[in-house]
């Protein structure tokens, strides 16, 4: 019979606090404290955040422990994001994962927050394993990246955005709707009750496989300023329609890119990754995709794909199996490229 390794996962790079246990790829448990107090502020305040993970981090490792139903000393690895992501925050997880470590005198593993929103994949559920090689779209709030991934650690980055990422695009979107933050999840809820042809705003003009969402945000805002002068009411009236708008416009550029990509590398295994892939309107894309182009598509559950501990539990096992160990005299970072 296979060994059972236990492998405690900590994510703390941006707004969430999160852990998780698995049991070789099959997860356990996966908690995640999320921080409320960012919402009026229409973004993530570094400091606030610093300090919530301060305040949540023992209690939700415990509670991962509980749910898993194991103890700490059942652990045989830590595995915690190292980068990227605000500092304050990493430094949380960073110098909790170590002291852990090194007081149950078990091996440390850093994980690359990047390619942990790919390794998700890797987790054992109901959903399909990609075979390699695959391509992932990966979409967060930080990020907007088209990586060929030929073995768990091998990617090769295909084409990024040159300014904004597409979360940022929601989030900004939102803003200017007047919605709170993160707006995304706001906008795929109202967008479903909206008609998406009802405005159109032009796609970026960008060449290859790169990404562009500032010129979007800016006709965006001009769009609602010269509106709303006309119409005080027109965002009220009208809220539907424009979400429903701005998502297609997103998700149009998001699904342009990935036919090129297809074209390009001929490669038909897709995954998508990162928090706005929770986004609806891709998720049914991508099944048309299926359909229509012969395209095998790869979506995470829900729950591993915004922020969470389950995807660095999985990239922390898949790296314990290799012995790829960390020194404890490691440092978070805030940059880190996919690759790295
Ligand atoms: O991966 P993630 O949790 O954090 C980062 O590493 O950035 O992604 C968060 C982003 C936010 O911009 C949020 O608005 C977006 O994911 N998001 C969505 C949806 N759910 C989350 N965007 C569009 N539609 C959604 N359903
Ligand atoms: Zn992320």
């Amino acid at each position: 019979m296979k060994k059972k390794n236990y492998i405690l996962g900590i994510e703390s790079s941006c707004d969430d606090t999160s852990a998780s246990v698995i049991c070789n790829n099959k997860i356990l448990s996966n908690i995640t404290a999320n921080q409320e107090v960012h919402a009026k502020y229409g973004g993530v305040v570094p400091e606030l955040a610093s300090r919530a993970h301060q305040q949540n981090i023992v209690p939700v490792v415990q509670q991962a422990l509980e749910v898993a139903n194991i103890s700490k000393n059942d652990l045989d690895a830590i595995a915690f994001t190292r980068g990227p992501g605000l500092m304050g925050s990493l430094l949380v997880g960073t110098s909790f994962a170590k002291s852990l470590a090194l007081g149950l005198g078990i091996p440390l593993i850093d994980v690359n927050h990047m390619k942990a929103h790919i390794l998700a994949h890797f987790i054992e559920n109901d959903t399909k394993i990609p075979p390699f090689p695959f391509i992932c779209l990966t979409i967060s709030g930080g990020h907007t990246q088209l990586i060929k991934i030929t073995d768990h650690f091998e990617m090769e980055i295909l084409g990024e955005t040159i300014d904004d990422a597409v979360g940022e695009a929601f989030d900004k979107s939102a803003k200017i709707l007047g919605l709170p933050y993160p707006g995304g999840p706001l906008i795929d809820k109202y967008a479903k009750e909206g008609n998406p042809k009802a405005f159109k705003f032009t796609q970026p003009k960008v060449g290859g496989l790169e990404f562009s969402f500032s010129g979007l945000k800016t006709q965006i805002l001009y769009f609602i300023q010269k509106q709303t002068k006309e119409n005080p009411n027109f965002i009220k009236e009208n809220l539907n329609d424009i979400c429903a708008s701005i998502q297609y416009t997103i998700i149009e550029i998001l699904m342009t890119k990935l036919k090129n990509a297809v074209k390009q590398t001929g490669i038909k295994h897709i995954a998508i990754a990162g928090g706005v892939s929770a986004n609806s309107e891709i998720r049914k894309r991508l099944e048309l995709a299926e359909k229509h182009w012969g395209w095998t598509t790869y979506i995470p559950d829900f729950e591993y794909t915004t922020d969470n501990a389950g995807m660095i539990a999985i990239a922390g096992y898949l790296k314990y199996l290799q012995s790829d160990f960390s020194d404890v005299s490691i440092s978070a970072t805030a940059r880190l490229k996919v690759t790295e």
